[in-house]
């Protein structure tokens, strides 16, 4: 017997922890919370808190703390399903262990979720069983696409006609005016309902833990004037840039090769899923964003980009190499043979070719070196100048200094040019690409440090301890822009301290995923129960930041929340890149030769620029 998560969820966010406890626990106002006799240790001095904005307790006395369930299951002396079972008697909610809801009990974004999914059975149905669907069996026969595929990755089809998505949401009582948000639908200037996908195949979008956020529509045959792929609109389910088509099905495979094969197409995708290759994900005909990077990075650091061998790949792949290489990513680059592309060749040669493909990837700078090369850019002098500037650019985006005299070498040695010459060229390029060169050495220095926090008994200064730890309070503040814009800025990886690491990523994760970020939500993914304490202990403190806001004028609280997360981010950066000032500065000293002390010198001025960037608030 299983209690599903929406309806736990739905329990949850109709309890009210105040009402709870107060039959227990004699409470009183203060502040904006509720203070106590604490009923699991003995005291004459309130110390048990209860906060009805977070709906969690905690005591500082005895550090017990949680959300309703767990002041039930503790008070009670109780399973966490009994738990559930009680408070939904109490509420008078009648559990059930299916997936029938009614609207009004679910939560907004649920209910587009539960639309999609609908929806998408619908068309995976006319594809895989109706009288409709015979045309696109065929389709998907033809490509080679076996029965099982068609259902792992949900495929489907939408009838041609304008009306039968329609049909389909009335006859099931589906909200219209979301199924229009979702864009399923469309509605005419005249206000006439039509189906967007009408005649099209269907490939689901879906989220990275396997949700369907969104849809591709393919046409058969290109037809003039029409979009060869409509894909759903932005909504507040799905963001293009912020995902990653083949992410849900090829995660874990991805993480075992740590690599990502990155491709175009939809098609590509499945197809090569068919053939056993599973650590792939699909770009969809664009170039990567910031935030696709930042997803996939979750998973690896390393990628092979497949790119179709036309103009507009070479394009996006360039694009793609540059916001990749930003973010420390290992970049390979894999061709196929003219006219190809991942489906048509691994349909044609089998998975083992495909690999092979794969293992002769080659950097970037070959690659690229390559295009010129095929481009004539080297038979004419002034335009081979060109080429190399061209080359050094992306060198100049990497943070490592010891791959990027690599790959100084390796262009200075193809073209016979000496390195002093391409160095200038780098120096150049570092300062347009606004980036800043890390010695080696200290990146040695920063993995030392990050073994000692490890230990959890950094020795942080306070001021900078606090700092980080406001950062984490903040983001369990349930606002979803103030969250999004922090983790924008900061780097889970980054905190000092393992339990702000492990903190922020939680969030981050939620984030990523579409969940929620309320804290009596995320406390139970908390499985160190001192993690809990400390939470909860942080977040109960007496200064709590919201605190001091609702002492303001409400209206005010967003742009105050903001203005105190760029303080926030603003002292995080500064407080690191100090560390990096420090550490140029002792290697200065220790340096061999004056070559040597040059460069870190050169490397502490920018280091210097970079700071006072930050100070003025551009980071
Ligand atoms: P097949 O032609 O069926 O093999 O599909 P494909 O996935 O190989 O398509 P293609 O290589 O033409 O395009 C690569 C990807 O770019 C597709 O999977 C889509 O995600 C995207 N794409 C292509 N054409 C369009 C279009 O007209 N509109 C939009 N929005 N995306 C497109
Ligand atoms: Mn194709």
């Amino acid at each position: 017997m299983r209690i599903s998560e929406a309806q736990i969820e739905q329990i949850r966010i109709s309890a009210d922890i105040v009402d709870v406890i107060s039959s227990h626990v004699q409470l009183r106002k203060r502040g904006k919370n509720f203070i106590g006799l604490c009923p699991f240790h003995n005291e004459k001095t309130p110390s048990f808190t209860v906060s009805q904005d977070k709906q969690i307790f905690h005591c500082f006395g005895c550090h017990s703390g949680g959300n309703v369930f767990k002041f039930l299951m503790e008070y009670k002396k109780i399973s966490f399903v009994e738990s559930i079972q009680e408070m939904a008697a109490e509420l008078g909610i009648t559990l059930e262990y299916e997936n029938q809801k009614s609207e009004a009990e679910q939560s907004e974004t649920e209910i587009l979720y539960d639309i999609n999914t609908s929806v998408a059975k619908f068309f995976s149905d006319n594809l895989l069983k109706e009288e409709d669907g015979n045309i696109a069996r065929k389709y998907f026969e033809e490509r080679k696409i076996k029965p099982q595929t068609l259902r792992s990755f949900g495929l489907g089809y939408c009838p041609d006609h304008w009306d039968a998505t329609i049909n389909f949401l009335n006859k099931n009582n589906i909200d219209i005016e979301k199924s229009l948000q979702l864009g399923v639908i469309g509605k005419s200037d005249k206000g006439k309902l039509y189906d967007k996908f009408a005649g099209r195949m269907i490939f689901p979008i879906f989220s990275p833990n396997g949700r369907v956020i969104g849809f591709g529509g393919r046409i058969f045959d290109a037809r003039e004037g029409a979009a060869k792929y409509l894909n759903s609109p932005e909504s507040k389910i799905y963001h293009k840039g912020r995902t990653l088509y083949g992410l849900s099905h090829g995660k874990d495979e991805i993480r075992r090769h740590d690599l990502a094969i990155v491709v175009e197409g939809y098609m590509d995708l499945i197809s090569l899923h068919q053939h056993g290759v599973k650590n792939v994900v699909a770009v969809s005909g664009t170039a990567f964003t910031d935030e696709q990077v930042q997803l996939l990075s979750r998973y690896t650091k390393n990628t092979v980009l497949l790119f179709d061998a036309d103009t507009a790949g070479v394009k996006a792949s360039m694009r793609s190499i540059e916001i990749l290489l930003k973010q420390n990513m290992n970049i390979k680059i894999a061709t196929l043979p003219k006219g190809e592309d991942p489906d048509s060749f691994v349909q044609k040669n089998g998975s083992d070719a495909f690999l092979d493909v794969i293992s002769r990837a080659v950097n970037f700078l070959e690659y690229q070196t390559a295009i010129f090369e095929e481009q004539g850019y080297f038979n004419d002098a002034a335009k081979s100048a060109e080429a190399i500037r061209e080359l050094v650019k992306p060198v100049a985006l990497l943070n490592d200094e010891l791959k990027r005299s690599f790959l100084l070498k390796s262009i200075a040695e193809k073209f016979g040019l000496r390195e002093k010459l391409l160095e200038a060229e780098l120096e150049k390029a570092i300062i347009a690409a606004n980036k800043f060169p890390v010695q080696e050495q200290i990146q040695k220095e920063k993995v030392k440090l990050k073994k000692i926090s490890e230990a959890d008994d950094v020795k942080m200064p306070p001021a900078e301890f606090r700092n980080e730890q406001e950062i984490i309070i903040l983001l369990f503040e349930e606002n979803e822009q103030i969250t999004r814009y922090l983790l924008d800025h900061v780097n889970p990886d980054e905190f000092q301290i393992a339990y702000h690491r492990i903190l922020a990523h939680l969030v981050y994760d939620a984030l990523i995923n579409d969940e929620a970020l309320r804290i009596s939500t995320l406390l139970e993914k908390i499985e160190d129960e001192k993690l809990q304490e400390y939470l909860l202990e942080i977040t109960f403190e007496k200064y709590l930041i919201s605190d001091v806001w609702d002492q303001r004028k409400p209206e005010n609280k967003e742009k105050r929340l903001l203005k105190y997360a760029n303080d926030l981010i603003k002292f995080f950066k500064l407080y690191h890149l100090e560390k990096e000032i420090m550490q140029n500065h002792a290697l200065v000293e220790k340096a061999e030769d004056e070559e040597e002390a040059l460069r870190l010198m050169k490397n502490g001025h920018m280091l210097y620029a970079r700071k006072k960037e930050i100070e003025k608030g551009n980071y």
